[in-house]
């Protein structure tokens, strides 16, 4: 493999995503047509750094990135032996957490931003010798920075559906009208990309007759959503869904209240992470808007996130509505660059949604609520149409 990235800090404490870091770097040796030469990249801690740093530079204390290229580091070897070797980066994770810090962006962003940096230096690039090569270093570093993140969504964002509120209206007659089986269908027909249900501990509204039945009709995909107890557990493993969402249950709560508190309860998020993944199903931990939620989703090995948008959505002034829209987005941004894959939800209608779906970051909304309300006006077809455009114009 032409790309070796190690990381050598203690108990990978920072949760790094060695894969998604390598495929970054493949995907910036490609853009700078040198895929076909090997690179050594080494994440340590800042008494590592500040090592190197002493005896090879002979400064005082850990710096950001240093370089050292195979001409340099193996100068007594034949030059045939070194050929297609560019050399080694030395990344230290811990400076670099600090600087991402200020800057507001993810630590893996940061990561690549000081990839990227060590491997120009590698090629002879250099800020030190006057201003114009400095600028010319920098110019290149913010074309390669959009390059080697650029695989974000273009499309428009999935919508999954929640048809737990159908059931509610049936479980309020107790009969067996209407049907959310009948509804997941014409929601599919009208081009939703997911189906979405919350099985509750009290059955308040999907039964597991509902969940079973949509298992063997849903033809997109079926999200089951759950607390983390043995009885769901149990379930979501003999129905096989094709994702599962963890969410915190409360019996008093009309609705999903907040998020996860995945940093409080690493231990049990892990174990049913765990369990799911021996059976292939990807989990989702639906959290706020929140850096400490998300390394640690990271940290237990999440595959989604799904961000709560209630607080977003429930703004009364648009100056809170900003904020809160903010805080998403720079969530979204740090689980994204995190390689986790994101989704958000809860609370947004026709007004809220074409803000969040804009975001680049956002693989999937999960929105119930607005769309089976509008239904009784306008029939559900419509009602899934009219949020596809919404997500459409702005996705
Ligand atoms: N996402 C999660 C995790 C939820 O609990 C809910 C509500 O069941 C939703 C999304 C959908 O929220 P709403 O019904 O407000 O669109």
């Amino acid at each position: 493999m032409a790309i070796n990235l190690v990381d050598n800090t203690e108990k990978n404490r920072f949760h790094i995503n060695t894969v998604l870091l390598t495929k970054r770097t493949a995907t910036l040796l490609d853009a700078l047509d040198i895929s076909s030469q090997k690179i050594s990249i080494v994440l340590m801690d800042d008494a590592e750094m500040a090592r190197y740093n002493a005896d090879f530079r002979h400064k005082k204390g850990p710096t950001n990135v240093l370089s050292f290229p195979a001409s340099e580091l193996y100068n007594d070897l034949p030059a045939g032996l070194i050929e297609n070797q560019l050399g080694d980066v030395l990344i230290s994770v811990e400076t670099a957490r600090k600087e991402a810090r200020n800057k507001y962006c993810s630590l893996h962003h940061r990561i690549c931003e000081l990839i990227i940096h060590g491997t120009l230096h590698l090629l002879g690039y250099d800020h030190e010798r006057s201003t114009r090569e400095a600028l010319i270093m920098w110019e290149k570093e913010q074309q390669l920075i959009q390059q080697m993140t650029r695989s974000r969504r273009k499309n428009m964002p999935y919508l999954a559906i929640n048809v737990d509120h159908v059931a509610t209206v049936r479980q309020a007659r107790g009969t067996i009208e209407p049907d959310p089986v009948h509804a997941a269908a014409i929601c599919e027909l009208a081009g939703a990309d997911g189906i979405v249900v919350h099985l509750r501990e009290d059955r308040r509204h999907m039964q597991d007759r509902d969940v079973y039945l949509l298992r063997k009709t849903v033809k997109t995909r079926l999200n089951l959503e759950m607390a983390a107890t043995k009885e769901m557990i149990d379930i979501a493993l003999d129905l096989k869904p094709e994702m599962i969402t963890l969410v915190p249950e409360k019996r008093q709560e009309l609705t999903t209240e907040g998020g996860l508190d995945v940093v409080a309860n690493e231990k049990k998020m892990k174990k049913v992470i765990n369990k799911m993944s021996k059976a292939k199903i990807p989990v989702s931990l639906f959290i706020d808007p929140d850096a400490a939620q998300i390394e640690a989703a990271l940290e237990v090995g999440a595959t989604f996130v799904e961000l709560h948008t209630g607080r977003y959505c429930d703004a009364t002034t648009e100056e809170v509505q900003n904020s809160e829209f903010r805080l998403i987005e720079q969530s979204a941004e740090l689980a994204f660059e995190s390689g986790l894959k994101v989704n958000a939800g809860h609370g947004l209608d026709y007004r809220t949604s074409g803000r969040v779906a804009s975001l680049p970051t956002i693989h999937e909304l999960s929105i119930g609520h607005a769309i089976i309300a509008r239904s009784v006006y306008v029939g559900l077809d419509q009602a899934v149409r009219e949020m596809r455009d919404c997500i459409l114009v702005a996705g």
